[in-house]
């Protein structure tokens, strides 16, 4: 057992991090990881590897891998460019302000539940982009893998058994429930799940390309359904869709570049954010998981997450203030109201600058290629299994994406998220996300690549394996699977996971935390993959069923 300073011990079963010489990938779903690594041993390059997990994992991993959700992809390659691809979903033309308010104008369900809850799916566009500037094979080669899994099926393993077992939403919908169930009853482990019409649908985004998707018998298929079902996504909000190319945000943080994702993330933010207030006041000192070190850092959170509930949106719809965000100075001032004995309540915590609504259920994968290009990806349907609607004949289900939007601005979401007017519905928007794919470089090379599914807890998540790797010396496997806290603000709760000591909680209670550990806590699910001393080193979450893989 590996017991650090402090009340955390890093696990009794500690288990070695994957170790490679050449090239890796992370992702919730081995088989998908395994086909990321042939395209990689094939003479792809992480992109090109990149995209065919992605296409992999909207087979085997249906909770959350998609092609009718939308998400983000960062890209670090060895000559030291990097670049954002933004493939978030829109709001379709015809969503409106309040469309998710009852009549006493409160928040309802629909924007979870129901054909209306989709978004404009991004995923297959946003590859496109992703294959048309960075990509080196060919397309219908990077889809083939996805096609032989659905086609010829896989065997269902323990984990996604389970998943299906416990998913609400896939029974409600019957084309769900015929595809996700066997004649009524759940799969087992080790049947064979069988996806033909979902194998017709990437046959013909193989053969066609993304147009197929976006204007071909896939967009007229998704069209006609959504407006037998009173769905708001019509053939010209298909045709619209772009994926966008965006700057990512920089920073650096003792000795280490940052590489972080731009808005519609809220993440790359809230890391650049929160690791300001951390540089410089030495609050690694008290040693890990002291109560001192879990306070600094709750603390830190509790002041970006105030900031995110107003001042984040779709930049393409309203002016954010991100050099103030970041400004130095601002961030000092944020750091000074620190009070390293004591919680500061998040009453007298306002958004500084003179806030988010947000679901749960997201995958995210890293790939580094042989070259030393690296690719992040972290991509939803929002919920797990999206809002559980399968498109006839398509074989696959929809996001619930609108969900993300703030439908009441100012009141909190299933999340307790607050978010602002930034975050408000309008058509062709993009929600506020948390989804935080991260690279770290030093010395001008690629370093790390972490990312992670859990709504409002990536953030949190993705700062503390930061934190644990450049400040605590993990390696990636103890990184990811070390205990972690969570505070966002509203409520004022400070999530601690199990593995924290009794003694350590007994601290941050007497000084003024409301805390909750509940038993079996999650606080998200990390990737990362580290190059250190010639070697890539995988860390695949304990939390999840994951794989770490390479060559
Ligand atoms: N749907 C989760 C997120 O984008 O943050």
């Amino acid at each position: 057992m590996l017991v650090l300073a402090g009340g955390f011990c890093v696990s009794a079963n500690a288990r070695e991090p994957v170790r490679t010489r050449h090239a890796m990938v992370g992702t919730q779903e081995p088989l998908a990881a395994d086909v990321g690594v042939q395209v990689l041993k094939d003479g792809g390059n992480a992109v090109d590897a990149a995209i065919a997990v992605g296409f992999a994992l909207a087979v085997t991993h249906p909770y959350a891998g998609n092609l009718g959700g939308g998400g983000f992809m960062l890209i670090r390659f060895a000559d030291g460019r990097s670049t954002f691809i933004d493939f978030r979903e829109r709001a379709p033309a015809k969503a409106s302000r309040n469309m998710y308010l009852d009549a006493s104008g409160e928040p309802t369900r629909d924007s979870l539940d129901g054909w209306r809850s989709a978004g404009v799916p991004g995923t297959v566009r946003g590859f496109e982009l992703a294959h048309r500037k960075y990509g080196s094979r060919k397309w219908a080669d990077l889809v083939g893998p996805a096609i032989d899994l659905a086609e010829r099926g896989f065997p269902v393993s323990y984990a996604l058994a389970e998943s299906l077992k416990s998913a609400r939403n896939l029974s409600q919908d019957p084309e769900s429930k015929r595809i996700f169930q066997k004649n009524g009853a759940y799969f087992a482990p080790g049947d064979t799940f069988i996806q033909p019409e979902l194998a017709r649908t990437l046959h013909r985004i193989a053969q066609n390309g993304v147009n197929e998707f976006y204007e071909g018998e896939t967009a007229q298929k998704l069209a006609e359904a959504m407006a037998r079902k009173g769905g708001l996504i019509t053939l010209s909000d298909l045709k619209d869709y772009a994926a966008v190319e965006r700057a990512p945000l920089t920073g650096s943080y003792h000795g280490y570049g940052i590489v972080a994702a731009p808005p519609p993330s809220s993440g790359g933010i809230g890391i650049l954010q929160m690791l300001g207030m951390l540089d410089g006041s030495g609050y690694q000192k008290s040693g890990f998981g002291s109560a001192a070190e879990i306070e600094y850092v709750a603390e830190v959170m509790r002041r970006y997450y105030a900031d995110r509930s107003q001042y984040l949106g779709d930049p393409d719809f309203g002016k954010l203030r991100l050099t103030s965000l970041l400004d130095p100075a601002y961030i000092k001032r944020r750091r000074d109201s620190i009070d390293p004995n004591r919680a500061t309540p998040s009453t007298q915590i306002l958004p500084g600058l003179p806030a988010a609504r947000d679901g749960g259920e997201t995958t995210h994968y890293n790939v580094v290629d042989a070259q030393g290009n690296a690719v992040a990806v972290t991509y939803t349907l929002n919920e797990g299994y999206g809002n559980g609607i399968t498109v006839p004949g398509l074989g696959f289900l929809l996001n619930d994406e609108m969900d993300d939007f703030a439908s009441k601005p100012g009141s909190p979401n299933a999340f307790g998220l607050i978010q602002g007017e930034l975050n408000a519905i309008q058509p062709g928007k993009r929600p506020l996300s948390s989804m935080t794919p991260t690279i770290l470089t030093r010395d001008g090379k690629f370093f790390m690549a972490v990312g992670a599914p859990g709504g409002s807890r990536i953030i949190s998540a993705v700062l503390q394996v930061i934190l644990n790797v450049v400040d605590f010396g993990m390696n990636a496997q103890d990184a990811v699977d070390a205990p972690r806290i969570h505070h966002q603000w509203q409520p004022d709760k400070l999530y601690l996971e199990p593995g924290i000591s009794p003694d350590t909680i007994a601290l941050l209670k007497s000084r003024g935390y409301d805390v909750d550990h509940s038993p079996g806590l999650v606080l998200a699910r990390v990737e990362a993959i580290i190059s250190k001393g010639g070697w890539l080193e995988g860390g695949s979450d304990g939390r999840a069923s994951g794989k770490a893989a390479g060559y």
